[in-house]
């Protein structure tokens, strides 16, 4: 399928999506004073740390009185497993989702009727701004379950008149029948997935650029401009950045408009976005790199205020549509290596692993302690007909000259490394604890 035009008409978007800054603004704050109150009232845990930073909700006049309040991460919620963050009584939460609690408790979200009917309408959103039309058929290849992806994406294609195809993740040579039989135009699902079924799209003789997709919305992990690239030649479409994490409702935070493709709207009219310099806290103007931090301005059953995601970005003016945007996340703190004082993310070394011409954008970064200092092995896959080991040796220098530091590379045959179906795993951590 040709890259379309798929622009959507101004008639066709929310109200919300054209208003003027003022309008906004007044939304914004009318919304952030219900969630401070709602918190307050309904939340111990806010009641405590609004109480011990020596404000009330009253306090809040603007906007900016925002930043007297105190932050909330994820260990907060992690204290408060399971139902400790819920602002409601237990028969108004209509739906619980967590995340995977690979690395400690998992964190427990709920929703009441209005809150999945909100982040219905956020989804419908991001998906028109991505390109989606009504008629339009979906294949939903974000898993289904807990995680908020497969449902988030799922209820909002129905909330805009799509079609949906509900696949989930996983069982990849299904995913590419079932491409090539029902013809959807839009494809969900994270970027390294996407470039699984891509491969196997390859893998059974089919023409990956003759598929009836038109648009990929792709996230839930980082990804990179050389990445989209990847895709959309490989694929002749359009591929576009969908973000959200489930503590602020799961994808449908932000959205990359097609017709633009310059980094994120945030759904400003729900979410508050905030950037913070991670290790004085210090909010940061618009325009500087830091912490991105939330504060839901309509949820009722889990409100957040002053969520620290732990993603690093900045906050730009908008463009295609009016709200500010979100430059697309590039790593979270969680994920930086730090190699002989240098900060190193997985996105910088797949952005170089994509200009070499024999490797495949599949890798993983081995970290090790053989001594006192920390090393990095970069397990790359060759190209399919790809050989010799000079892309490793190229692979190693670009590594040495752009980011700094001196990475062992070995190239792997294709399809040696693990394939996630969801979220990939970058970092293979082995050093001792
Ligand atoms: O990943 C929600 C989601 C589902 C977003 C489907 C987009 C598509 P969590 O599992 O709670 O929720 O993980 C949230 O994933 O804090 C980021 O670190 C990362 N993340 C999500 N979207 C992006 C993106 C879902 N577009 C965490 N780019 C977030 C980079 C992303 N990282």
């Amino acid at each position: 399928m040709a890259r379309v035009d798929l622009t959507p008409r101004p008639e066709d978007l929310d109200p919300i999506e054209t208003a003027s800054a003022d309008e906004l603004r007044a939304l914004q704050l009318d919304r952030l004073r219900w969630t401070l109150r709602h918190a307050y009232e309904n939340v111990p845990f806010y009641r405590r740390t609004f109480e011990a930073a020596g404000v009330h909700p009253d306090d809040c006049r603007s906007l900016a009185d925002l930043t007297r309040f105190p932050y909330t991460t994820k260990q907060d919620l992690r204290d408060n497993y399971p139902y400790g963050m819920f602002a409601v009584p237990r028969d108004r939460v209509a739906r619980i989702h967590a995340s995977s609690g690979t690395t400690g408790r998992p964190t427990v979200v709920g929703y009441t009727r209005r809150d999945l009917d909100t982040w219905s309408g956020v989804m419908a959103r991001s998906i028109r701004a991505a390109g989606g039309r009504p008629g339009h058929r979906v294949h939903v290849a974000y898993g289904y379950g807990l995680f908020t992806g497969g449902l988030g994406a799922h209820y909002g294609a129905e909330r805009l008149g799509c079609t949906v195809i509900p696949v989930s993740g996983g069982m990849t040579e299904r995913q590419v029948r079932l491409i090539a039989d029902f013809e959807p135009d839009v494809i969900m699902a994270t970027p390294s997935y996407l470039l699984t079924i891509l491969d196997e799209i390859e893998r059974q003789g089919l023409d990956p650029r003759s598929t009836s997709l038109k648009v990929g919305i792709l996230g839930a992990e980082p990804w990179t401009e050389d990445m989209r690239r990847e895709v959309e030649s490989r694929l002749d479409m359009h591929a576009v950045d969908l973000y959200g994490l489930s503590e602020v409702i799961g994808p449908g935070v932000g959205q990359e408009c097609v017709e633009t493709k310059d980094g994120l709207h945030v759904w400003e009219d729900h979410f508050y976005p905030e950037v913070i310099d991670p290790s004085s806290e210090r909010p940061l103007p618009d325009g500087e790199t830091g912490e991105l931090v939330f504060t839901s301005l309509t949820k009722e059953a889990m409100p957040i205020v002053r969520y620290r995601t732990r993603d690093l970005t900045r906050l730009l003016p908008g463009t295609a549509r009016p709200m500010r945007r979100m430059e697309r996340v590039t790593g979270r703190s969680d994920d930086m290596m730090i190699l002989r004082g240098v900060n190193v993310f997985p996105t910088q070394i797949e952005e170089l692993i994509l200009r070499v011409p024999g490797l495949a954008p599949h890798y993983q970064c081995v970290l090790d302690r053989p001594g006192r200092l920390d090393e990095l092995t970069v397990r790359v896959e060759a190209r399919s007909g790809a050989a010799g080991d000079s892309p490793g040796r190229t692979l190693e220098e670009l590594i040495k000259n752009t980011v700094g530091v001196s990475a062992r590379v070995e190239v792997v045959p294709p399809t040696v490394l693990e394939r996630s179906i969801g979220k990939a795993r970058r970092i293979v951590d082995n050093r001792p604890r």
